[in-house]
């Protein structure tokens, strides 16, 4: 060290850094932009910041720069010609890239082994990677991909260069896999914009205070703040909500906070290191108020109304039949009470968002959300602009399942951009990720189930109580998926579900994989297992006795379309469930689109420029690989290969819109979309291959003509009066059976789906092992505690599974040999794997020790003691 220098090597080059107390994460992304190197948590738990220190794998957000004086450190940027070729290349073949933000730290810690040992076994992967976390794909694809890149290492083979035809069902590698490997591919906080600043929110002290005043002179006369921004300065409505509009950008002095994460003041500096100085600066007095904690707090008489229109933000009704009756001459009856917890989406990328004004007073926001037409709306009302002022450009999203539909950092810097005409960042650090983004929905249900004496379900009633906390989100639709869908996919109408979603000064319940039904079909599955017990058959029998089929009616009244293959998922797995000694099973179904009457539109435009198929669609990839599947989409449609197709990421200014990523709907929706534009041009196409053209002089013919495609598949609202109405587009059914071992060691899951045709079978296996691993969880580990309104979890607390502990996996698809129209026959499968693991775990535990849990995450499991 010499004048307090720090001197250290990176990626070969001998650098310097005189600010020994910098984190070694802020000098490699800040200072070299070395933007491989992610920061998931900041708090050493998640290993997206893996770089290698003297060859050893190490997180770059723990050691203070000062003491990496004299070190070598290895980012990815910083690999051979010849390792990034095999990790590209073994990554993308195994189908391990899914969002991508944890794979460049999986490659480091890959490199750390493989550098050692160039055989590894499945188990010495696992406790290499044991410092990573990912949360898209349940680990199995990583570690078949770092096998691969093992064997390439030992063998010294060359990378093949695979000829692939596009078309569904082949295993073509995702567009994105490569830039995500490398760390070439942009994030939002990978971006930098020239005079960007940065802005940060005071968040409130306590879930419910009154705010009687916000003194901001202090922080304001700090010399690196540019400006304090109340809710006095929003010039259009302050109000925020796709849905409902009831969440404030800021809170007022004078108004009442509904949660910790509610925003009171934003300040704007030139460095984000003063951030927090500054903040410090603002003095807020509050009367302080009893918070409601509980739905039974908000529901009681004369609690105080946390909205104007009252507590309860949503209420549902689904009847058919009459289940009173039912229940009253059934054989059997089972009635439970079930409680389901907060967890948080726990996605690898902390919300980031930049906005930059332009020169003709507009804005153009880049983000990493669900939905840039959402969040256009939200920001146009929000400054009081017109919609076509402002631009939003998703950039790579590093994961969402749902917590990333809500405005939670991109109206904040569109606010701090159009104020202070500078291009500003907002970047959450992971605690401010958990204490403001919406959770899945703690629910308290009861639940009664009857059958006759054959098994066979006569009724269901349930009361779904959901906390939907501080605000609405998506609070009503979840709810109302939750009650649709909690009868379960078998054939039998009489229903009586009541649902209602109260608000609380908890954190807000938002959209989350499986969207309410991972709560309501863990208490219908659960139940089933008993009624199997007293009519003395298995719960395989009992599920595949009432398991809807092709013609049957689903309990809300839609008669299943011939693709139907619930019943072939049961059979699929029957032989794996009856010979393990404990074993549990469940069943379910998902709608893909938002159906009931609902708009459900997708869109695309189909250009061809500089010679490509350019395909817009402004359908978000957040993981899923949405890219790739409109790529196979237009491959299968038109004949032609990947190589002369670009699938576009979301831009207003580009991509038509297409609806929010969600509801397992964009494959359906936007993918039929695709088609349609792409069967536009086919006859054009056609017509000069027939001509004697090749590809590339057809296409260059065709330069600058486009083709539209718009699919809105019809569904009837609920209540409809329809004897059979249509609710949903399509469903899709799965069986999962849950094996664990004599300690309740979770110790294989074997799955079965009903997905239609599937697009690409690898990364259809991926998403499915993810979300296996992901109920898995939610069953066993996951939790996101409230202790009187206040969030105590840290990421390191949530439970997450790390690769030694997620099972083994085997998945089949299964068909009932016809398929639906749209999309070449896809039904969506994003959220279908999540929802019944935790009920399978559920009857495996029931199987081995006979106690029948009834909350989540489960008590007295090899995982959890309580
Ligand atoms: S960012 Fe370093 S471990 Fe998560
Ligand atoms: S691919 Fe691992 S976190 Fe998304």
């Amino acid at each position: 060290m010499h004048n307090d220098k720090i001197l250290l090597t990176v990626n070969g080059k001998e650098v310097e850094c005189s600010n020994g107390s910098k984190k070694l994460i802020a000098f490699l992304r800040d200072d070299l932009r070395l933007t491989s190197v992610k920061e998931g948590c900041g708090e050493g738990v998640c290993g997206t910041c893996m770089v290698l220190v003297d060859g050893k794998a190490t997180r770059a957000c723990v050691p203070a720069i000062s003491k990496m004086h004299g070190k070598s450190i290895v980012t990815v940027e910083g690999l051979s010609d010849r390792e990034k070729e095999v990790y590209a290349y073994s990554f993308a073949a195994a189908g391990a890239v899914q969002c991508g933000y944890c794979i460049p730290g999986m490659v480091i810690s890959a490199k750390g082994l493989l550098d050692a040992n160039q055989s590894p076994n499945r188990d010495e992967i696992k406790k290499a990677i044991r410092g990573n976390i990912c949360r898209c794909t349940g680990y199995v694809k990583i570690i078949d991909a770092i096998l691969r890149a093992a064997e390439f290492f030992r063998e010294g083979t060359a990378i093949p260069q695979p000829e692939f035809t596009g078309k569904l069902g082949e295993d073509f590698f995702r567009v994105d896999a490569e830039e995500k490997t490398l760390g070439t591919g942009l994030f939002t906080d990978d971006m930098t914009v020239d005079g960007m600043v940065y802005a940060k929110a005071l968040r409130s002290k306590y879930p419910r205070a009154r705010v009687l005043s916000i003194d901001t002179e202090e922080a304001a006369g700090h010399p690196d703040c540019i400006r304090i921004i109340t809710a006095e300065d929003v010039p259009g409505d302050i109000k925020c909500g796709h849905i409902v509009k009831d969440w404030d950008a800021l809170i007022a002095a004078g108004g009442v906070t509904r949660y910790v994460g509610d925003a009171l003041a934003l300040a704007v500096t030139g460095s984000h290191e003063s951030l927090d100085e500054v903040l410090s600066l603002i003095k807020v007095s509050y009367e302080e108020l009893v918070p409601l904690t509980s739905p039974v707090q908000s529901l009681a008489d004369g609690a105080p109304k946390l909205h104007e229109n009252g507590n309860i933000m949503n209420s549902q009704f689904i009847k058919r039949g009459d289940a009173d009756a039912a229940i009253a001459a059934a054989k059997h009856v089972v009635i439970k009470h079930y409680s389901t917890p907060f967890i948080d989406h726990a996605f690898m990328e902390p919300e980031c968002a930049i906005a930059v004004p332009d020169s003709e007073d507009g804005i153009t926001l880049y983000t990493g959300g669900q939905s840039v037409y959402d969040e256009q709306h939200e920001i146009s009302g929000l400054l009081g602009i017109p919609i076509e002022k402002i631009r939003v450009r998703t950039m790579l999203v590093g994961g969402g399942f749902g917590g990333k539909e809500d405005m939670i950092v991109q109206h904040h810097a569109a606010l701090a951009a159009w104020l202070t005409k500078k291009p500003v960042k907002v970047k959450f650090s992971r605690a401010e990720s958990l204490k403001v983004h919406p959770k899945r929905h703690a629910m308290e249900i009861d639940f009664t189930t009857a059958c006759d004496e054959n098994g066979l379900i006569t009724a269901v009633k349930a009361e779904i109580i959901s906390d939907t906390g501080a605000y609405a989100s998506l609070g009503g639709p979840v709810l109302q998926r939750a009650c649709t869908h909690a009868a379960g996919p078998y054939n039998f109408q009489n229903v009586d579900i009541v649902g209602r979603a109260v608000y609380t000064n908890n954190p807000p319940g938002g959209a989350f994989r499986g969207f309410g039904v991972t709560q309501s079909a863990f208490c219908m599955e659960s139940n089933l297992n008993l009624l199997a017990e007293m009519v003395g058959i298995s719960p395989w029998e009992i599920r595949y006795r009432n398991a809807i089929r092709p013609g049957q009616v689903l309990p809300n009244g839609q008669i299943a379309d011939a693709s139907t293959a619930m019943a072939e998922c049961l059979l699929a797995v029957r032989d794996v469930y009856e010979k393990a000694p404990y074993a549990g099973i469940a069943s379910c179904f998902k709608n893909a689109g938002r159906g009931v009457g609902l708009p459900d539109t997708g869109r695309c435009v189909i250009s061809i420029e500089n010679g490509k198929i350019h395909v817009r669609s402004s359908a978000a990839c957040i993981g899923q690989g949405m890219l790739t599947v409109l790529t196979q989409m237009v491959c299968e449609t038109l004949g032609v290969a990947p190589g002369v197709v670009v699938a576009e990421l979301p831009d207003t200014s580009r991509t038509p819109d297409s609806g929010t990523t969600t509801a397992s709907r964009q494959t359906v929706v936007s993918g039929e979309a695709a088609c349609i534009a792409a069967r536009e041009l086919k006859p054009e196409l056609d017509e000069r291959l027939a001509g004697g053209k090749t590809t590339d002089e057809a296409l260059r013919a065709l330069e600058g003509r486009e083709y539209y495609g718009e699919f809105c598949p019809p569904t009837d609202p609920m209540g409809s009066d329809k004897p059979f109405p249509v609710s949903h587009v399509a469903y899709s059914y799965a069986a999962q059976v849950a094996e664990i071992d004599e300690q309740g060691r979770v110790i294989k899951v074997t799955a079965a789906y009903d997905v239609g045709t599937v697009v690409n079978p690898k990364a259809a296996q991926g998403q499915l092992e993810g979300g296996i691993v992901m109920g898995v969880g939610y069953g066993l580990t996951e939790e996101f505690p409230v202790a009187g309104g206040y969030p105590t979890a840290k990421f390191g607390t949530l439970g997450l599974l790390r690769a030694a502990d997620a099972p083994e996996i085997e998945t089949v698809f299964v068909s009932s040999g016809e398929r639906l129209p749209a999309a070449h026959g896809s039904k969506g499968m994003g959220e279908l794997s999540t929802i019944p693991t935790a009920p399978a775990i559920q009857g495996a535990y029931y199987k081995l020790d006979g106690i029948f849990r009834q909350k989540l995450p489960m008590d007295n499991t090899y995982y959890r003691r309580s």
